[in-house]
């Protein structure tokens, strides 16, 4: 019988087993009910109980052999067939289409603005969109009854006048004035609140590029030269510029600065209103009171500011006619910046 159970472990071992038909034919033949093992067993019984203490283990050992080959092949098959089960999936088929989003048109305007002035020297400030009085009128020269005050164009915190949205990017010049001392060459760029009645030309928060200069003997030829730079970098370089005087409580002179429109060449169309020119920023040289308020000595340095209305320059370079098209964030809108 010893030798029979040996044989056994050896055809145990060497029955080869690669599905589960073959599967079920192992465990026929050796763990079945009829299966040899279990007829081994049957024999065992008739044995003498000497004969029973040598075989019974190697009979033993033979069951857990072929029961431990049935259950791990069981496993290793059942495995397989789940990952088999995968490739019902048609490899051939196109993917899913990757949905890449876009830079804002007013982000992207807003860098390349910030890249012209970054290749002449500026850097980059900024300053907070909660202002207080000071920062965005007093310190700027506003007279307390100046009508820019006046809450038609200003949002004052309910409870406290003294706090407000800042109405301009200038108040920014006070608070780097406050931390750094001249020579400057910045940039500040940022959101601007006013009550305005919200139309297709304008809305109660915009956006604004303040930039500011200042320095000893810096003067009017030097704003007109580095905004004649930047027009002709942002727009071609056929842009002309137009200085036209304005007044700004902050600066003196001050000068409104209009481009030669570049879709018409001059000639008028509907984008510059059949004038041939746009209006992109207020400028002038800094008010020698803003400076004494910060206590920069206006007779050692001298300044000069301008203010660029992001959306004014999107619309332009875009052809927009509704600037509110521009917050709604419509992605039918906003799609078509895509850069891919
Ligand atoms: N702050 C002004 C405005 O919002 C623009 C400006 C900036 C004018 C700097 C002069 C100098 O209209």
């Amino acid at each position: 019988m010893l030798e029979k159970i040996n044989t056994l472990v050896k055809n145990v071992e060497e029955f080869s087993i690669s599905n589960l038909v073959e599967l079920e034919n192992f465990r026929i033949h050796f763990l079945s009910k009829k299966g040899i093992i279990t007829q081994l067993f049957d024999d065992f019984k008739t044995l003498s109980a000497d004969q029973k203490k040598t075989i019974g283990q190697s009979l033993n050992k033979l069951k857990t052999q072929a029961e431990e080959k049935f259950k791990s092949t069981q496993l290793i098959l059942e495995q397989s067939s789940n990952s088999s089960a995968d490739y019902t999936i048609d490899l051939h088929l196109p993917t899913t289409p990757y949905q890449v989003g876009s830079i804002h048109p007013l982000t992207s305007v807003q860098q390349r603005i910030v890249q012209i002035f970054e290749r002449i020297g500026f850097n980059l400030s900024e300053g907070p969109e909660i202002e207080d009085d000071w920062h965005n009128f007093s310190a700027l020269n506003f007279p307390t009854n100046h009508p820019a005050r006046d809450m038609q164009d200003t949002f004052f915190i309910q409870k406290n006048p003294d706090i407000l949205l800042r109405t301009h990017t200038s108040s920014v010049q006070v608070q780097i004035l406050e931390k750094q001392k001249p020579p400057l060459r910045t940039l500040a760029m940022g959101r601007v609140y006013r009550n305005e009645t919200i139309s297709a030309r304008s809305n109660c928060f915009f956006h604004q590029i303040e930039g500011f200069y200042i320095d000893k003997k810096v003067s009017f030829a030097d704003l007109k030269q580095t905004l004649y730079h930047f027009a002709k970098e942002l727009l071609g370089k056929e842009t002309k510029i137009r200085v036209r005087p304005s007044y700004f409580p902050f600066t003196e002179p001050s000068a409104e600065i209009d481009v030669s429109c570049n879709l018409c060449k001059g000639k008028g169309c509907n984008v510059c209103k059949y004038t041939g020119w746009l209006e992109i920023a207020g400028s002038g040289m800094i008010h020698p009171m803003v400076l004494k308020n910060s206590n920069v000595d206006p007779t050692e340095f001298s300044g000069f500011a301008f203010g660029v209305g992001i959306e004014r320059i999107t619309m332009m370079l875009y052809q927009i006619h509704d600037l509110r098209i521009l917050i709604e964030n419509d992605i039918r809108f906003l799609r078509q910046f895509t850069s891919l």
